[in-house]
């Protein structure tokens, strides 16, 4: 088992996470943010030989390009399924990560024990933000520096989870939204005290016009776990066809317009 924690419910919920991104198809979805990881490993500038860690790594997307650029590279991931296609990546990039299994709200890690913390797309699921957030900071070394890729409450991406989110049971009280790292105001709040000294820019990734709506919901709906996990739910409920008919117009959005995210960089005092 991926987290250490004790609370029944955050176990739970740990373990919903885990089999939600198993689900699915994660590493084909990924192609679809797979620049992200470089553009935030160029703004922080790796160097060679700088300790980096990859928080909520998934296939490799930061980690692998952190390798590329010469750090010793550490991913870690709650859902180590992943960690199948993440060494396929790494191989054909002919990089070496070391892979862990573990917990972004209790990383397995000493004090200060990296230059360098990524994490795309990634640490904004792990439901206690402020927990999450100080952990990040524990394991970063005074002057470390701190890159993420955080998906924005107002963008296409953004929107789909909403409309995903507004059909299925709510989730337990303990778990923030994860929109919510895309809110500068908020991420601020979750790291206050910690020493980071934080800065934010929006970006967006570029779209492909050419794959068509109906191939593009149908993809996603097989292959990326939360909507996975939506319809084996909703379905268990009688409700699945509600959503169904709600995703073309959402998937739309995200095949059509640029899909906004939050790149927040930082140093640690
Ligand atoms: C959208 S994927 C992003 C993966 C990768 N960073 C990327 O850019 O492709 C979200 C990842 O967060 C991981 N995750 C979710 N909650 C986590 C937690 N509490 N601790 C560690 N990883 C977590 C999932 O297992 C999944 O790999």
């Amino acid at each position: 088992m991926a987290t250490t924690a004790t609370d029944p419910t955050l176990a739970a919920l740990k373990e919903r996470t885990r089999a939600t991104w198993a689900s699915g198809d994660y590493d084909a979805v990924a192609d679809g943010i797979w620049e992200v990881g470089e553009r935030v490993v160029r703004r922080v500038a790796v160097g060679p030989g700088e300790r980096v860690l990859d928080v909520a790594a998934g296939t490799g997307n930061a980690a692998i390009r952190a390798a590329a650029a010469g750090g010793a590279v550490t991913a870690v991931d709650l859902t180590p399924e992943l960690f199948v296609a993440g060494r396929r990546r790494a191989d054909e990039a002919g990089v070496d990560i070391d892979w862990v299994e573990g917990d972004a709200e209790d990383l397995p890690f000493d004090d200060g024990a990296f230059d360098v913390v990524l994490s795309t797309f990634g640490v904004m699921f792990a439901p206690r933000h402020e927990v999450a957030a100080r952990e990040l900071a524990r394991v970063l070394r005074p002057g470390g520096r701190l890159g993420l890729a955080t998906w924005v409450p107002d963008g296409t991406v953004g929107h789909l989870f909403r409309t995903v989110a507004a059909e299925l049971p709510p989730p337990p009280a303990i778990a923030q939204p994860p929109l919510g790292w895309g809110d500068p105001t908020h991420v601020e709040t979750i790291f206050a005290g910690t020493g980071m000294q934080l800065t934010f820019e929006r970006e967006s990734l570029p779209i492909d016009p050419e794959i068509p709506i109906e191939e593009a919901t149908q993809f996603y709906m097989d292959s990326f776990g939360p909507l996975v996990m939506a319809r084996r739910v909703l379905r268990e409920q009688g409700r699945w066809e509600i959503l169904a008919a709600k995703l073309p117009a959402a998937i739309r959005r995200l095949m059509t317009e640029p899909a906004a995210f939050l790149v927040i960089t930082g140093t640690k005092r």
